[in-house]
């Protein structure tokens, strides 16, 4: 059997298959409702074949929160929901591992009810606001949450916790360059930027011990003066330094469609199904249009796009390494685990259009994903739950 339908271990937790559901969120947290529906969608993957199931990001505080709907683990209260959604997906026997996040400057003061705060003053493209500075005080109490946010996880039956140190996320923004430019002890040499991520790990670990704690990192960005491969080696290196069992690679910081890369840039969907543009006028809207291709530029690169970064990461480091971005063939899935590239491979819109995704390759029904990468599914989630639209909007729209 291929490689990657292999059953292994993963920091102790036993994985069926080596591909993996990369962290998706799925915008059910705005309702009291969010377990029973993590629930069917775990579920589903879990029968599907996932060797592991990744959650949407959960906020690890109040002011971390960058969508309305996005899950929240600030407080013991929901323990007894999340405990509700592990002990019902652990029968299916894929590990669920709770994903912990700070939104930082892609936050919304109305939203959260407080100003967007980052390492440095920024304003992300297309974001809201301006993004203040963060006080001394103000990062360690961030740091206490993230701790606070392991505990829970582990309390709430989660087989493990990944920090998200990606795709411009406050964590993600104190490791980038660009976006971090303080002068004190958090800012600086790669050690400096690195500082937040290891007090997090650090005191994490002191309070959990033995738990599987993974990490997802970009590897480089398309930011002027941003993060680049050569670093995140280092970076990476410092991550299995300070205990983390595992690394997710992935990339980008700033402009969200190099992360998840469209063919084509989905502006008739970021118009109907932004809740800020959908309702806007005629001339907003036009004006919309025009800018949003100038703010973001596509990759040329659309399949198995963080491949090479996850090799070079993977020569650097002694623990598994996965890979995520633009996976879509079995081959390409096969090659990169025989080839040594990464250990896992990790996919998240394939699982959004066929949650069985693994069982269809596996059993030989596909040789790929049917997923035509159209981002409609990312441009959708911040204004209802997660689905996947094939390309098209809704009738109507
Ligand atoms: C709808 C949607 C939601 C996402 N939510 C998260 C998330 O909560 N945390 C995260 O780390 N990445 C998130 N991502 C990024 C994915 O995990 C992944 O890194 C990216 O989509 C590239 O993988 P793919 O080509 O297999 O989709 C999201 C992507 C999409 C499309």
């Amino acid at each position: 059997m291929a490689a990657v339908f292999e059953a292994t271990t993963l920091a102790g937790m036993r994985l069926a298959s080596r591909i993996i559901r990369s962290a998706t969120h799925e915008g059910v947290g705005d309702g009291d409702d969010f377990p029973a529906k993590l629930i069917e969608r775990y579920s589903r993957l879990a029968a599907g074949g996932a060797g592991a199931i990744i959650t949407g990001y959960a906020g690890v505080s109040r002011g971390g929160r960058a969508w309305p709907n996005m899950l929240m683990i600030d407080d013991d209260a929901y323990i007894p929901a999340f405990r509700a959604v592990t002990d019902a997906v652990r029968p299916y026997g894929a590990p669920l591992v709770l994903q912990l996040a700070h939104g930082g400057g892609r936050t919304e003061p109305a939203v959260t009810g407080e100003a967007a705060k980052a390492p440095s003053r920024y304003r992300y493209k297309g974001a809201g606001s301006t993004a203040r500075e963060l006080t001394a005080g103000e990062i360690e109490r961030i740091i206490a949450a993230f701790v606070q946010g392991v505990v829970r996880a582990r309390r709430s039956g989660f087989a493990g916790a990944q920090v998200h140190a990606a795709h411009g996320y406050l964590l993600a923004a104190f490791l980038s360059p660009a976006l971090n430019r303080r002068r004190d002890r958090w800012g600086g040499s790669t050690e400096n930027r690195f500082r937040i991520v290891g007090e997090i790990i650090g005191r994490a670990r002191q309070a959990v011990g033995a738990f599987p704690l993974l990490v997802k990192l970009s590897a480089y960005d398309f930011d002027a003066g941003g993060l680049r491969l050569d670093e995140a080696v280092r970076l990476a290196r410092l991550c299995e330094a300070a205990s983390f069992d595992a690394i997710e690679v992935s990339c980008g910081n700033d402009n969200f469609f190099a992360v998840v890369r469209p063919r084509r840039l989905p502006v008739a969907a970021i118009l109907e199904l932004t809740p800020a543009l959908r309702e806007a006028p005629w001339l907003k809207k036009k004006l919309a249009a025009l800018v949003i291709p100038r703010l973001f530029p596509l990759c040329d690169e659309t399949e198995n796009y963080n491949v090479a970064a996850a090799a070079a990461i993977k020569a650097a480091v002694g623990i598994p390494v996965s890979v995520v971005g633009g996976i879509r063939r079995l081959a390409a899935m096969e090659a990169i685990v025989a080839a040594g590239q990464a250990d896992y491979v990790s996919l998240c819109r394939p699982f959004i259009v066929e949650p069985d995704i693994v069982a269809r390759l596996r059993e030989g029904r596909q040789d790929g994903s049917r997923c035509i990468d159209c981002d409609y599914c990312l441009v959708g989630v911040g204004g209802g739950p997660l689905k996947c639209f094939y390309g098209r909007l809704p009738a109507g729209r």
